[in-house]
């Protein structure tokens, strides 16, 4: 799966041991993880690994078993402000959502208004997009209110993956 899908061994190999590096998933903190397959239901132990408490949302109700048991909930992201209390997150990781439901600009921007509300001033955003599906957040200036585009360590902030359509982008809460 990783070889066929070079996106999944960035995402586990670099973009997750560089957020360890940071406060994002140190044992005091709390990350959403935006977006749930069978597959995802792998990356919460990754996520909790020090013991942070990660959360899990989607909009389709049949992924309610695919989130992280316990603190999964079925909700817009759109509305993440109604669903959970404001700067609650140390990180949101929001990963092939952009184009895959959330799919207008305008929805986009709805999107980034919702994490910022979430997400702790100096916290850690996640976005995970592919080329072929949505222009690029950063040149429509989605996130520019409210986030700085910001490198994790080691990792730069826009992370473009070879081999697929597949792109990371970083950014900190403002
Ligand atoms: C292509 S999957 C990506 C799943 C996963 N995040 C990953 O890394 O592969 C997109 C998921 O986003 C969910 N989704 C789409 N729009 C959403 C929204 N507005 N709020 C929450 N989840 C949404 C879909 O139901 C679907 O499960």
């Amino acid at each position: 799966m990783m070889r066929r899908f070079p996106d999944r061994a960035i995402l586990l190999e670099t973009i997750f041991p560089a957020l360890g590096q940071t406060r994002a998933m140190a044992n005091t903190s709390r990350v959403l993880w935006i977006g749930c397959r069978p597959y995802t239901t792998l990356y919460y132990d990754l996520i909790e690994q020090k013991g942070a408490e990660c959360w899990s949302i989607d909009i389709d109700p049949e992924m309610q078993p695919f989130g992280r048991p316990g603190h999964h909930i079925t909700g817009d992201m759109l509305k993440l402000e109604q669903l959970f209390p404001a700067n609650y997150f140390d990180a949101v990781l929001c990963n092939g959502v952009l184009g895959y439901g959330v799919d207008r600009p305008a929805d986009q921007l709805r999107g980034f208004e919702a994490l910022a509300a979430v997400t702790k001033p100096d916290g850690w955003l996640l976005i995970g997009w592919n080329t072929d599906r949505i222009s690029d957040p950063l040149k429509l200036a989605l996130a520019n209110r409210r986030f700085e585009h910001a490198p994790l360590p080691g990792v730069t902030a826009r992370y473009v993956v070879e081999g697929c359509t597949h792109v990371y982008d970083t950014y900190r809460r403002l």
